[in-house]
């Protein structure tokens, strides 16, 4: 079989797409030791030993989720340290085809799985507690899409804020793959919902995806005006044009830099800003007399380590993400979808900001096909 490789820390233009040896039947979890790297994102982490994605469930991968945290592995710049060289990719949608006794699966049947790595190739082999099934009216790319955004989603809002339908909803990066489904999740839990994007293009796509508003990072819908740096202008002018004063309930940012002022200006009184990540490159500093005139709160979001410390909580959050899905209150995630050996072109869209909802690496798309639908 053939497997993307992360050979060196030099970017993604050096990840290899070669030929390995498939994963044994009958594979036992594997414990590999990770580190935590030194770079801004580390931030995000406490130390984790992560397991590989070996042992239990064998699966043909039909397609593989592409994320931010797989473009800064390559990088060597994610949190998470693994021996090189080593497959990246957290979560993929394929089909069982061994798995060992009393794991809960049968060979054949449809699944999607979430690892800390180790998805970009043909054939994995997975603890069963990090497979999950795959209604038959999903697409394999849609599976490999909802596994890292939409539980991290569900976890970021139902159990680190608290949210309650008829809350005011905030997402940084609204288009991107954590956005989208933060977007779709929020519209699914009652939550009125704003969507901050960088162009006029994801701007739109976000009030596809079900935003009930959209402002852009820079200015307000459809003005053009970029911002200028000084408070209450761009995007946070935008947002007390639509709701008005310390209007916003809970603010969810996986892009971080400099975000944070003007997020914590735009909260209600409670309002909790939830910390993602930082794909604008900087750490933001919080001033704390700024959570306390506001009584206000910011809250760290790293599902990862959180579901190596509870695993049962990725099935059940699964479970309720089918419910919402069953209901016809969450639409399936938006994709874009690349052919199945092009890592670096699906890398390329993140690196160059152009990625609308979540990139899949999918053995259905081909080469020259450019990339797939929503
Ligand atoms: N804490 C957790 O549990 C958890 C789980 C999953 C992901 N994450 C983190 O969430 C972040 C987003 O991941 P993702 O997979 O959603 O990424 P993505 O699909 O690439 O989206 C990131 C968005 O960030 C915005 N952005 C702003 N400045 C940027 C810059 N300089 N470079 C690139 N993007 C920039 C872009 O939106 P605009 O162009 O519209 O501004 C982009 O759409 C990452 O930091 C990732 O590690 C955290």
């Amino acid at each position: 079989m053939f497997a993307h490789k992360i050979a060196a820390f030099t970017g993604p233009e050096d990840v290899e797409w070669t030929e390995v040896a498939e994963p044994a039947e009958s594979a036992e979890p594997t414990e590999l030791p990770a580190k935590p790297a030194e770079s801004a994102e580390s931030a995000e982490s406490a130390e984790s030993a992560e397991s590989a994605a070996g042992g239990g469930v064998v699966i043909d991968v039909a397609a593989a989720g592409v994320s931010f945290a797989d473009l800064l592995q390559t990088r060597g710049a994610y949190q998470m340290r693994v021996a090189l060289p080593y497959t990246p990719g957290m979560d993929a949608a394929g089909v069982v085809r061994s798995c060992a006794p009393g794991a809960g699966f049968r060979p054949g049947q449809r699944v999607a799985v979430l690892v800390p790595y180790g998805c970009w190739q043909e054939v994995i082999s997975v603890p069963g507690e990090r497979v999950l099934p795959l209604p038959d009216a999903m697409s394999f790319e849609a599976g490999a899409a909802a596994p890292l955004n939409y539980l991290t989603g569900l976890f970021a809002l139902v159990r680190r804020a608290r949210a309650q339908a008829g809350e005011t909803l905030l997402v940084h990066g609204a288009a991107g793959g954590v956005g989208t489904a933060a977007v779709q999740l929020g519209k699914a839990l009652g939550l009125r919902t704003i969507a901050v994007a960088g162009d006029e293009a994801k701007r739109e796509f976000a009030l596809r995806c079900g935003a009930d508003h959209a402002v852009l990072s820079n200015g307000r819908p459809g003005d053009g005006r970029p911002g200028d740096g000084r408070p209450g202008d761009g995007w946070l002018a935008a947002v007390r044009d639509l709701v008005g004063e310390r209007a916003v309930d809970i603010v969810l940012d996986p892009v971080g830099s400099d975000r944070m002022t003007d997020s914590l200006r735009s909260l209600a009184p409670e309002g909790r800003l939830l910390v993602l990540g930082f794909a604008g490159g900087e750490i933001p500093v919080v001033k704390v007399n700024r959570l306390l005139l506001g009584n206000t709160g910011v809250l760290g979001v790293a599902s990862r380590e959180f579901f190596e410390r509870h695993p049962a909580l990725v099935a059940e959050l699964w479970g309720q993400l089918l419910e919402l899905r069953q209901t016809g209150a969450l639409a399936d995630p938006p994709v874009e979808a690349y052919p199945f050996a092009d890592a670096r072109g699906a890398l390329r869209a993140i690196t160059d900001r152009r990625a609308l909802g979540k990139v899949v690496l999918s053995r259905t798309v081909r080469a020259g096909s450019g990339r797939g639908g929503e």
